[in-house]
């Protein structure tokens, strides 16, 4: 039997994986900036802690939970839930007013595969704690928009806002009362979940049921004063930071626990799999899972569909990193190669050498495979003569470098001309 990764599960190769090391350096330089922490979480946690922030009647809890039923803990389906958990549990509320935490790691959905979906997936994700101003929202969204052009990728924000508890119940009934009157040309998906969670009828990806949606009310227009104040100062703040938006009446979101502003990063480069990131504001939602009542905003990045876009834009730029090649020709060459290189690792250097004892010729490929900036070749000759050759692999300009041996030559001489030529 041929033993294969689940559907749905990938691998990460060497190759691939210097380009998630890429992302996650610039991201976590990006949160820094912007004054965040890093926090880890556990990948399992207690079923009631998702259905009681994501929501009962939602996709994810209702299909798409890996969860162990027998015990009643699932693989966390996204972080948020997690992160306000640990949050409350360590009382991090307590030793700060207002924090701003950042995790990365993978998530679990059991959802259909395809190109950018799977069913382990990693997110980038960010949340500030405490804080209600609408210009956190602005931050927010201007940092995901910063660290997405640092990544040179170019994506476009939409935004929306979901009001609150007091405004949007009253426009749940008039959406209602709109899809009633259509129902029978919706899907089975939306028909149900008129009664559920009407409000997600509306960014169902059905064409037939989105054209009929096309002229529904909209929520932006149905916001109650303070939410509107707040939606106007976001889209205030954006501007000033010359963040480009546009809004997207149709944007609910997946999740339940969402409150006021909602947003998306959207790309047209990845099919159907179109967000790069998401978030939103979730006021409520820690005094639901038991907390006091502290606001809270946030957002995930996809790391797979980061790569893929960053894939599609440039193929060649996940070639490993390797300073320096060492050829060492002959047992006494390579014992003193051996030792040169563990040294000049300890300097910090990427060094690699061939242990097999092969010959020049396949050495060099093997420095050519690495992307090896130098190569240092130690033959015979180089030995009875005392000078190393050091080939610059991007000129193929040659220069000697003393090799320990020779009359007050140890090997801190070797190694300070290497790390001088090649640290520049
Ligand atoms: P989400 O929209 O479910 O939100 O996921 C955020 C991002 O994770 C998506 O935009 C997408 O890039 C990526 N993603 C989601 N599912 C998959 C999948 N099956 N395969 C690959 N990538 C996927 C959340 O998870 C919220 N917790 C975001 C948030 C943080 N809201 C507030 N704070």
């Amino acid at each position: 039997m041929k033993l294969k990764a689940l559907n749905g599960f990938k691998d990460i190769l060497p190759g691939e994986v210097e380009m998630w090391q890429a992302v996650e350096t610039t991201a976590r330089q990006t949160f820094a900036r912007f004054g965040f922490s890093e926090i880890r979480m556990p990948v399992l946690e207690k079923t009631e802690l998702f259905a009681r922030s994501i929501g009962e009647a939602t996709d994810i809890v209702e299909k798409e939970m890996y969860t162990f039923v027998d015990k009643q803990i699932t693989m966390r389906p996204e972080a948020t839930a997690s992160l306000l958990r640990a949050y409350l549990e360590h009382g991090l509320n307590v030793q700060k007013p207002v924090q701003r935490l950042f995790t990365i790691g993978p998530m679990f959905r059991h959802e259909r595969p395809q190109k950018g979906r799977l069913r382990q997936f990693h997110q980038m994700d960010v949340e500030v704690l405490g804080a209600d101003s609408p210009l956190v929202d602005v931050e927010l969204m201007a940092m995901g928009a910063m660290l997405l052009d640092q990544l040179g990728l170019s994506v476009s924000l939409e935004l929306n806002s979901l009001g609150c508890p007091d405004c949007r119940p009253a426009f749940r009934e008039k959406l209602l009362a709109f899809i009633n009157e259509r129902s029978e040309a919706l899907c089975d998906d939306c028909k149900r979940r008129s009664s559920t969670n009407p409000l997600r009828v509306l960014d169902c990806k059905n064409r037939d049921c989105r054209h009929q949606v096309e002229d529904a009310p909209s929520i932006q227009d149905h916001l109650c004063s303070a939410c509107a104040d707040h939606f106007q100062t976001v889209q205030n703040g954006l501007e000033q930071l010359g963040v480009k938006y546009s809004l997207n009446k149709f944007m609910v979101r997946g999740l339940d626990y969402y409150t006021r502003t909602t947003f998306e990063f959207i790309t047209t480069d990845l099919g159907a799999q179109a967000a790069v990131g998401a978030g939103g504001r979730y006021d409520g939602l820690i005094e639901r899972l038991g907390g006091p009542a502290i606001p809270g905003i946030g957002f995930a990045l996809g790391l797979e569909r980061l790569i893929l876009l960053l894939q599609q834009k440039d193929a060649s730029s996940s070639a490993s990193h390797c300073d320096l090649f060492v050829a060492g020709l002959g047992e006494a060459a390579a014992t003193l190669a051996f030792g040169l290189v563990h040294a000049l690792r300890g300097k910090g250097l990427s060094v690699l050498m061939d242990l097999e004892g092969r010959g020049l010729k396949n050495q060099m490929k093997q420095a050519n495979r690495a992307g090896a900036g130098h190569v240092l070749i130690i033959g015979e000759d180089e030995l009875n003569n005392g000078q190393a050759i050091l080939r610059d692999m991007v000129s193929q300009k040659q220069q000697e470098i003393p090799l320990p041996g020779g009359p007050g030559l140890d090997q801190q001489t070797t190694i300070d001309a290497l790390l001088t030529i090649i640290n520049g």
